[in-house]
Formats: structure tokens, C-alpha cells, sequence
């Protein structure tokens, strides 16, 4: 028999194995990406030692064509181009990351 019990003792289970819910955040998914492509240089929890990155905590959350124009062409000297590596669900992921503010 399912019920409301059930469905939490299953959550709780992926809890303990670490297994990440569906529809669990965006936001957590875009870390991910984050950890992978952008920390190097925009630092952890978007947090940088140098600062010589923008800081993505003061990007304006409600201009993602600004976002997606930046992430996919690159900016300046030291901000790569994406377009390569990144497809859209990555992006809008990012930008849930981004706009969750680290
Ligand atoms: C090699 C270092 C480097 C990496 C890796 C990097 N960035 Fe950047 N990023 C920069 C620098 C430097 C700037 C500032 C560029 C400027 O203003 O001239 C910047 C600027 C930005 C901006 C702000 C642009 C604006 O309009 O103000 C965004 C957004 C951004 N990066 C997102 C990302 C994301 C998302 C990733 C990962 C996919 C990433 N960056 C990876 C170096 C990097």
C-alpha cells in the first residue's frame, strides 16, 4: 500500500543515499556545472580571493539574454566563450545557480 507515509520513508531513502530527487533544485544541479566550468575563476559559492572575475553575485537576475550572451561568446580578454561546451538546459541550470546568489 502507497500512501503519505511511504513517499516519505522513499525520500528519506534517497536522502541517505545521497540521491538527489527529481525536480530537487535547478539551482543545485547548476552548482554542479558551476564546480566544473566557471569556479576556476569566478570562485567558490561565487565568492573570489582575487577579483579579478566579475562577481556573478551582483549580476542582474532578471537579464538572462545578458547571461546567455556573456556565457556563450565570452567577454574581454579573460572570459572564454562557452558555446562549445554549453547547450541550453546547461545554461538556464547556470542561471538558476546564478540567481540563487551562491
Ligand atoms: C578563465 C577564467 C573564467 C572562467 C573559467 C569563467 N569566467 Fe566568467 N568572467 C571572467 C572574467 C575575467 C570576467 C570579466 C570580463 C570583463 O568584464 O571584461 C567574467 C565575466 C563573467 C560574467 C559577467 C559579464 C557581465 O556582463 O558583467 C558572467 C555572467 C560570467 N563571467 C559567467 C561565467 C560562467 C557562467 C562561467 C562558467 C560557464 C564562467 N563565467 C567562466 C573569467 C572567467
Amino acid at each position: 500500500m502507497s500512501g503519505p507515509r511511504t513517499a516519505v520513508a522513499a525520500l528519506a531513502v534517497m536522502l541517505a543515499l545521497g540521491v538527489t530527487p527529481a525536480l530537487a533544485d535547478d539551482a543545485d544541479i547548476g552548482r554542479e556545472i558551476y564546480g566544473e566550468f566557471c569556479l576556476n575563476c569566478h570562485g567558490r559559492d561565487m565568492i573570489q580571493a582575487g577579483g579579478v572575475s566579475s562577481d556573478l553575485r551582483k549580476f542582474p537576475k532578471d537579464d538572462f539574454d545578458r547571461f546567455r550572451n556573456v556565457v556563450l561568446e565570452g567577454k574581454g580578454q579573460a572570459m572564454p566563450a562557452w558555446r562549445d561546451k554549453i547547450g541550453d538546459d546547461d545554461l538556464k541550470l547556470l542561471w538558476a545557480y546564478v540567481r540563487s546568489g551562491g
